[in-house]
């Protein structure tokens, strides 16, 4: 190549590098601006919900060490919910023993900022290593035996924890089979497997014996689904006949932004009457219904979608308030968009957006919705 030529290409592309970084810089610093104004300018959420029930959100470990979500967390949530680093998976090594750091460094989190903590979860059919259920010749365990191995687990975390204030003890336990009318989650679960549905109050008993100030939750998802709530109110009530120390319900809340806000309310309804404590645990808007795996590469995040949840979001509160005096806390399952699980289930790389703030970590239209509600 003619020697001008390669020295005008050098030149230009030096010159588009240079707009580039300083054009970053600036919508960077833009940016930084834009969240300072917010984070200084509004109150709190959990400040603006005080009288009705307490905002949480979950939090993992690498969120509590990034700047700006440490301080969306401060500001806006009282309460946290380790998103899995307190789950038998992340706490258990192979070998048996334990591996505290990162639920500690959440637990110090807490306590540095003065917020609550929901304890999720000790007992899950998911996320919990293989060999908890087997001896070391890889066989099942007796059920007595699997019952020991899960008084010591259950002691060993709710002892270290004494700061939690809500455990959740049992998650997801009840068929999500919608075409059966089984109560019980039987297929894929060694708990139900091993012991039957006795392991649901067993570990409840268990918990309460350890530490009996700790309020005790089932918790579980597509609650709103009349099937599904059906069989969870079986099994609530069958808990409470049989004097089973459990305080309340959790429900997850992994709703979708066009779902009918009746199937909330009748939910609410029915819960309300079970003389329990209900907090919802895990609340997202997903732009995608449970159980579509699509890629939906079309989809297009703009004003229109974002004006779309700020709606939803609206009457998922509005609901949320009409049954306040029944409902304790409500925790969103993230704070950034960007950091969702939704982004990467059920399928790796589909983006969604179903939290309150942005990637850029500023707040949306949903979250002005559910902000100026009163
Ligand atoms: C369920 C669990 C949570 C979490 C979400 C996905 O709802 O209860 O702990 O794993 O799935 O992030």
């Amino acid at each position: 190549m003619d020697n001008r030529i390669q020295m005008f290409l050098n030149k230009t592309i030096r010159v588009i590098l240079l707009t580039l970084f300083f054009y970053n810089l600036n919508s960077f610093s833009q940016a930084d601006k834009v969240f300072n104004y917010y984070l200084e300018n509004l109150e709190g959420l959990s400040a603006v919900y005080n009288k009705e029930f307490i905002i949480g959100t979950a939090v993992s470990y690498n969120d509590i060490n990034n700047p700006k979500l440490k301080k969306l967390i401060k500001k806006h949530y009282s309460s946290i919910t380790a998103e899995n680093e307190m789950k038998p998976q992340s706490l258990l090594n192979n070998d048996g023993s334990f591996s505290w750091e990162k639920a500690d460094a959440i637990m110090q989190f807490a306590k540095d900022n003065d917020l609550m903590v929901r304890g999720h979860t000790l007992i899950w059919h998911k996320q919990t290593p293989d060999w908890f259920f087997r001896d070391i010749n890889g066989n099942l365990l007796k059920k007595e035996k699997l019952y020991e191995r899960l008084y010591d687990y259950i002691e060993a975390v709710m002892s270290r924890y004494k700061d939690v204030s809500v455990w959740d003890v049992v998650n997801e336990a009840v068929s999500n089979d919608h075409n059966s009318d089984e109560i019980y989650r039987n297929k894929g679960s060694m708990w139900y497997e091993i012991c039957g549905d006795e392991f649901i109050e067993v570990a409840f008993r268990y918990a309460h014996s350890i530490d009996s100030k700790k309020k005790l939750f089932y918790n579980d998802f597509n609650l709103t689904k009349p099937k599904k709530l059906r069989k969870t109110i079986k099994m609530l009530k069958s808990l409470i006949s049989k004097g089973v120390p459990i305080d309340g319900i959790g429900i997850q809340g992994h709703l979708f932004v066009y779902d009918s806000p009746k199937l909330l309310d009748n939910t609410l309804k029915n819960f309300s009457k079970l003389n329990l404590d209900i907090q919802i645990t895990e609340l997202d808007l997903s732009f995608f219904k449970g159980g579509d795996m699509r890629i939906h590469k079309d989809f297009v995040f703009d004003k229109e979608q974002e004006l779309n949840q700020a709606k939803a979001y609206e009457s998922v509160f509005k609901t949320l308030k009409k049954y306040s005096d029944n409902i304790s806390s409500v925790t969103f399952w993230g704070v950034s968009d960007l950091h969702s699980w939704l982004n990467y289930k059920p399928i790796e790389g589909r983006r969604n957006y179903p939290l309150l703030f942005n990637d850029n970590y500023l707040p949306k239209f949903s979250f002005f919705s559910i902000y100026n509600l009163k």
